[in-house]
């Protein structure tokens, strides 16, 4: 499966309740289609008002819902029949009303009575708000945002800025695509649910001078992916990242560094809290002994400059050796012989697992295939997106942990 098919043979119920915000649900639409889902809308009478059925339909290829009392169902019984089959329950936008309904339990309309006739075990509710700043603040919708919480809905952002009515503040509903990766999250097993993960991406840059230095093609990718994938595992992460161009994966503390004393000293004092520590990051073994503070100058002689190196602090080796560690796993960026290379850092680094792959084929690209090596053998996982992998892996990692108190 590729990242663009992350909801493939997933069946999406999208809800609009009233406001202005259900423009954006017509882009939801496509990009939950565009993931591969199949979404059947819902519509209450208030968001017919911003935005028609027939475009929703058009954008969703199948016949909104409406009513209650829609005789389309055989046994009259849409309220039940729509979320049997549903994977999901997304209300975008949800209003202020909508939430109250909800939080009460309230059932007086097609869409409410969607969210209270759900298997709630099986078909997670995930709430939109949109709305007003001066709506969202208020005490009674933070009461009832606050209960419907409690009750097991996931309620997504709002996000912040400039809004419709021309106020600026919190109540935003957040973009298109920000939704449909928090579906894509609600929908992952969530192998991790209580347990911290830190994890380290990235190249470091050691510098030699204010405008040179030596960093080596690793972008980031395998370990933000990771970074992403405990998280939607349920895990709360912390990414210490190297200089990279990649977006912060949602919900994930980041901590941006440079060199690699500064990925040691960022890494070191959280690490005994942590119940999995993941090293992804591709770090210099060497630094420049000394930093120039002015830019080297070619002198006019022939004979290039010295450059003298010192030795980087290990990382993972650092903190496989505290007294209090989580369960370690390294990265072994190797050019040939991966399983003798990655058997041997696995001792060497006294950890449990070592993930070996083939640095120069994978550095920048999307995708990627690990050997996964420990005590008991060697496992393959073959060619594929690196979230694929990633989630493969944090399933891995989950299995080795020891139970939460
Ligand atoms: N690592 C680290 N700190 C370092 C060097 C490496 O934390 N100073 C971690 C990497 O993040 C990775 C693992 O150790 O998880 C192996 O890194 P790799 O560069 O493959 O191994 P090295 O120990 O540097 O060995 P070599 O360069 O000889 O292959």
């Amino acid at each position: 499966m590729s990242t663009s098919l992350q909801l493939d043979h997933r069946h999406i119920v999208l809800g609009l309740s009233g406001g202005i915000a259900c423009y954006k649900a017509a882009e939801l639409t496509r990009e939950l289609i565009k993931a591969g889902a199949s979404v059947q809308v819902v519509m209450t009478e208030a968001a017919a008002a911003f935005i028609t059925p027939v475009t929703m339909q058009a954008l969703s290829d199948r016949p909104v819902y409406t009513s209650q009392w829609d005789a389309r169902e055989a046994n009259n019984m849409a309220h039940i029949n729509l979320t049997r089959e549903a994977d999901a329950l997304i209300v975008a936008p949800a209003s202020a009303d909508f939430i109250a309904k909800v939080a009460n339990g309230l059932a007086d309309d097609l869409l409410s009575l969607l969210c209270l006739a759900r298997p709630v075990e099986r078909v997670p509710l995930l709430l939109a708000p949109a709305m007003n700043r001066e709506m969202w603040a208020h005490p009674a919708t933070q009461r009832n945002v606050a209960r419907v919480r409690a009750d097991g809905a996931l309620v997504l952002g709002p996000g912040s800025g400039d809004q419709a009515c021309g106020e600026v503040g919190d109540g935003r509903m957040l973009e298109a695509h920000e939704l449909c990766d928090e579906v894509v999250a609600a929908l992952q097993p969530k192998l991790l649910a209580g347990r911290r993960v830190l994890v380290t991406a990235g190249p470091t840059f050691e510098a030699i001078d204010p405008v040179r230095g030596i960093t080596n093609l690793s972008s980031g990718k395998m370990g933000f992916a990771i970074a992403r994938a405990a998280q939607e595992a349920g895990a709360e992460v912390t990414l210490v990242a190297g200089p990279v161009h990649l977006p912060t994966p949602r919900h994930v503390r980041r901590i941006d560094v440079a060199s690699a004393q500064q990925m040691h000293d960022a890494v070191l004092p959280l690490a005994p809290s942590q119940h999995v520590f993941i090293a992804t990051a591709a770090v210099a073994d060497w630094r420049p002994a000394s930093y120039a503070q002015r830019k080297i100058k070619k002198d006019g002689s022939a004979t290039a400059p010295a450059l003298e190196l010192a030795e980087n602090p290990d990382i993972l080796a650092a903190v496989a050796r505290l007294p209090q560690r989580p369960f370690c796993v390294g990265f072994a960026a190797e050019t040939d012989d991966l399983a003798k290379n990655a058997r041997e850092k696995l001792a060497r680094k006294n950890v449990p697992l070592m993930v070996g792959n083939i640095g120069p084929s994978t550095f920048g690209r999307n995708d990627n295939a690990l050997l996964l090596v420990d005590a008991r053998g060697e496992r393959q996982l073959p060619s594929s997106d690196k979230l694929n992998l990633a989630r493969e892996l944090v399933r891995e990692v989950s299995m080795r942990l020891e139970p939460l108190p």
